[in-house]
């Protein structure tokens, strides 16, 4: 780890419990439209683009929908999801997620967020975690969401870092695969800790200070 100078963070189920509320979000659409949808097929979301989402929620579903059909359903859930965002605060972050940041800022690390949301910089405002990062790049500063390794290429590109200077932190699947064919180191925790590609498994997200000296 010693060549390593940059922390690139997931920020939905890594930084804050936001995870959830895009889950409760797809489910009460997908309950509306009589879509089968639990947390097994609400896994595949994790990491992926909103209209990607949403093809993997219809998936389960026979009837066909036109553009215009999805992209009306994808707007009902971001708005959903955007009323939920409006109640997060300061307390909203996960358990010794901002001390843990505030730590390896002192240790040196230059700190970005690695985020496949259009909703990001909302979430930072709204928990007051902005001012730790150097670089946000998130799902309005890509083209495509992950598993393709474009989101922390670009964030590593900001921080003047090469993918090998900087440690991944992800919760996905997707997100694990993005760094690692990217080229970056990855500690996986969640819904992703066991996943064989990620090089390190974070138990609890504070194990990164026992990683990251
Ligand atoms: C990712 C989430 O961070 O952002 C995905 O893990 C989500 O579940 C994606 O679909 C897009 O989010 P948003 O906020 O732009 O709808
Ligand atoms: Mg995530």
């Amino acid at each position: 780890m010693e060549n390593i100078k940059g922390i690139i963070f997931d920020l939905d189920g890594v930084l804050v419990h936001t995870d959830e509320l895009h889950y409760q979000a797809w489910k009460s659409i997908a309950d509306k439209e009589g879509i089968f949808f639990d947390r097994t097929v609400n896994n595949r979301l994790r990491g992926v683009s909103r209209m990607e989402s949403l093809d993997i929620i219809l998936e389960k579903c026979d009837k066909t929908r036109s553009n215009a059909e999805k992209l009306h359903l994808a707007t009902q859930k971001n708005d959903l999801y955007r009323t939920s965002l409006a109640s997060l605060s300061a307390d909203s972050v996960a358990q010794g997620v901002r001390s843990a940041l505030l730590t390896l800022r002192e240790r040196g690390y230059r700190l970005a967020i690695g985020s496949s949301s259009k909703n990001a910089e909302g979430i930072l405002a709204n928990t007051q975690l902005r001012d730790l990062f150097e670089n946000v790049t998130d799902g309005n500063n890509i083209s495509h969401s992950k598993p393709h390794p474009e989101v922390f290429l670009k964030a590593a590109a900001a921080l003047g870092l090469s993918p090998a200077q900087c440690v991944v932190v992800e919760d996905a699947r997707a997100g694990v695969d993005a760094a690692i064919d990217g080229g970056f180191v990855c500690f996986a925790m969640g819904d992703a800790a066991d996943y064989p590609r990620a090089d390190h498994k974070l138990n609890d997200f504070t194990d990164i200070l026992e990683w990251l000296r």
